[in-house]
């Protein structure tokens, strides 16, 4: 005969709670058959939306975009191991607007901005451009909108080539491209670099002769020979010194204003982020987990990663006191990304659904997009 054990108050007390938490509810919950299910689920909201025409408004409109890099091959050249750099990831860019990419090292920003730009082959999704999805695009076809879309990147010692006058930098792709006729070509140049600060003389001198925040106004004078209508800034001001940060950041604001550029600012900086964007986009291991316009992101952040992301940025105003989240354990890998909630292994607000269902991305307020268990997953 069996005895029915007596249950403790500490025991009803914890199944309580179990209960409100919702622990146990998922003890039979098949993770592969509802990930898959999942995937079919996304498949399908990604093929309904590959129907629908690109909006008229947005210069850039970027639609569950894919970059994966293959990691393992067999010896037949099946890939069995790939890492999801970039994980379905969709926004909108207006023309003249900023949008500012922030998230940890390694979450995928410079794989966006180099997909984006087709420097690498996205591995499915949309990528419309002035209307037009450019994501299958072959390099010739590519090669008109070159100069459509520049880059700037992070190193200005690195991108630029050290046996060349800075006039002969900047000369070429106006030569390339045929941007003005060839007897024209020293004069354009010359007004480009004092709208990028730079003095005349400096025409005749080599990249090792500046300083690097010179240097990082020659990258940008040379992204904006071409006159571009997008341009991607990776990390423009990181390897910079914070007083020249400043000036290169007011320096791409001013010729915003003046040439009506629009901006894919890259950076892990989020006082950076904040001065210069409208927008913004925060990645995590590769999905884009919030998405909003500046006023939202940082007045009202919905997902618990940008909550601890911004709680780190100082405050100017003394009397406002920091309640810093700290996020506790290491960034797993893109390779092998946590199931369910890519970010529950490190979330403060993590629930038993998280580890087992990846939240939907939605709307929660006009322009305002988030995935996060703690809002509705409904329509
Ligand atoms: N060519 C490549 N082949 C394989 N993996 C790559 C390649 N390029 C990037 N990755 C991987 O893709 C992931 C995203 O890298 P990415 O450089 O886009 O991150 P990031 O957010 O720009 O990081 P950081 O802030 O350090 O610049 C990383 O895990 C990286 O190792
Ligand atoms: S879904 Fe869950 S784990 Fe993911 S961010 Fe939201 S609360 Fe955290
Ligand atoms: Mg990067």
């Amino acid at each position: 005969m069996s005895i029915k054990k007596q249950e403790s108050y500490q025991e009803t007390l914890d199944k309580e709670e179990a209960k409100r938490e919702g622990v146990g509810e998922y003890a039979d919950f098949n993770d592969a058959e509802e990930a898959a299910k999942e995937q079919a689920a996304r498949d399908q909201r990604a093929l309904e939306d590959r129907q629908l025409p690109p909006d008229p408004d947005a210069l850039l409109e970027v639609r569950h975009l894919k970059k994966y890099f293959s990691l393992k091959k067999t010896v037949t050249g099946k890939t069995t191991l790939w890492l999801r750099a970039v994980d379905d990831v969709s926004f909108k860019l207006k023309a003249g607007e900023t949008l500012g990419i922030v998230g940890e090292s390694g979450c995928g920003k410079t794989t966006l901005g180099r997909t984006i730009l087709k420097l690498h082959q996205p591995t499915d999704g949309q990528i419309f451009f002035e209307g037009q999805d450019i994501a299958k695009y072959k390099p010739a076809q590519m090669r008109p909108l070159r100069t459509q879309m520049q880059i700037i990147f992070q190193d200005p010692y690195s991108s630029l080539p050290p046996r060349s006058t800075v006039g002969g930098i900047l000369s070429e792709p106006v030569k390339v491209h045929k941007i003005v006729p060839n007897d024209e070509i020293k004069d354009y140049v010359l007004k480009i670099m004092e709208q990028c600060g730079l003095r005349d003389y400096y025409y005749e001198r080599y990249p090792h002769e500046f300083s690097g925040g010179q240097r990082q106004r020659i990258c940008i004078a040379r992204a904006l020979t071409v006159n571009p209508k997008l341009v991607v800034c990776d990390e423009p001001v990181s390897a910079l010194d914070v007083s020249i940060q400043a000036q290169i950041i007011n320096l791409l604001k001013k010729l915003q204003n003046t040439m009506g550029f629009t901006y894919l600012f890259i950076s892990h900086d989020l006082s950076v982020v904040k001065h210069i964007s409208d927008q913004i986009g925060v990645m995590y291991l590769g999905s884009m987990v919030e998405f909003g316009d500046k006023k939202s992101i940082f007045t009202n952040p919905l997902h618990p990663y940008t909550q601890a992301l911004f709680s780190a940025v100082p405050n100017p105003n003394p009397d406002v006191k920091m309640n810093r989240i700290v996020l506790k354990g290491d960034i797993p890998s893109p390779a092998n990304p946590p199931k369910g909630c890519k970010f529950h292994t490190r979330c403060p607000r993590a629930m038993e659904i998280c580890s087992h269902i990846a939240p939907v991305y939605k709307e929660y307020e006009p322009g305002h997009f988030a995935a996060c268990h703690c809002y509705p997953q409904e329509d």
